[in-house]
């Protein structure tokens, strides 16, 4: 496997980073995920804006974010991933310096490393859809921002594992704010209601392009605050991810939606979501 770091291409095992790096010691840092599929990315640019934002945001500077597309179609090449299903992982620190909370001085180049790897579509849950649990939302107020800083992630997916679910959704004074990894919809009679973009969820991609296609498909959406007690009223539910694509949510906790069984709307958008993501390939 080749990665890339700092300006190399380098075998997996070459790729080397201090111990100091801030991203290993504060978690200083932002990434992205990007999906291939048969050797193109889909929406890269729209995920390098939002690298740029979120370096903007922490002041990371000096990063060259526009070679980083090209980046990733060499990694494809170099690992063999050209054709069938591929991510992509970007992560870029504020570099490596002595230990000390502030900045470090405005030479020191930030960390960009950047590695490809297959992906295995999880076709089962697409088709017969997901569990998913309730958690307390632990973390912090800028969860806009696509940082390192995951492991209130890690400890919530850790534990819809443990629970036999795919997904942990945070709830925070009573409504859902988004999965550990995913945003989430649910569907109270034929309206898509999701959260509407704050500081307390990460604006994803699979968010906005399941929008757009609602406008075009005319499926009325409502951008407002689920409760965790309105569950039982959904109709429909769904977790939406660069990786996740559109997944029906089938049980939250002990409560069955729909019976168990992914609705129509939630077809119709994984359909019109496939549609979109292999259109290039046309
Ligand atoms: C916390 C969180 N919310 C939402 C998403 C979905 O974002 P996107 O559709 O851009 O992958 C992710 C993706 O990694 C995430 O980590």
């Amino acid at each position: 496997m080749t990665v890339y770091l700092n300006g190399k291409y380098l075998p997996r095992d070459a790729a080397m980073v201090s111990a100091f790096d801030r991203g290993f010691v504060f978690a200083d840092g932002v990434y992205e995920v990007i999906r291939a599929y048969e050797g193109r990315f889909f929406g890269m640019e729209w995920h390098m804006k939002r690298l740029r934002r979120s370096l903007s945001e922490l002041l990371i500077r000096n990063v060259e974010v526009e070679p980083l597309a090209e980046v990733s179609n060499r990694l494809l090449s170099e690992n063999g991933l050209t054709t069938g299903d591929a991510t992509v992982y970007i992560q870029v620190t504020r570099g490596t310096a002595p230990r000390a909370h502030i900045f470090p001085d405005s030479e020191t180049r930030p960390t960009v490393f950047a590695a490809a790897s297959p992906f295995e579509a999880p076709q089962h849950l697409w088709t017969d859809g997901a569990k998913a649990i309730l958690v307390p939302e632990i973390r912090w107020a800028r969860c806009d921002i696509k940082t390192v800083a995951l492991v209130a992630n890690v400890m919530a997916s850790q534990k819809a594992k443990e629970a036999g679910a795919k997904e942990a959704l945070f709830v925070r004074d009573g409504a859902i704010t988004e999965g550990a990894h995913t945003n989430f919809c649910a569907v109270f009679d034929g309206v898509l209601q999701t959260a509407p973009l704050s500081n307390y969820i990460l604006p994803g991609l699979t968010r906005k392009v399941v929008l757009e296609m609602c406008a075009e498909m005319d499926i009325p959406v409502r951008e407002f605050p689920i409760f965790a007690d309105q569950l039982k009223d959904a109709d429909e539910a769904m977790i939406l991810g660069t990786t996740t694509e559109v997944m029906p949510i089938v049980q939250i906790d002990e409560m069955m939606i729909r019976g168990g069984k992914p609705g129509p709307l939630t077809r119709k958008l994984q359909e019109a979501y496939v549609r979109r993501t292999r259109k290039a390939l046309e």
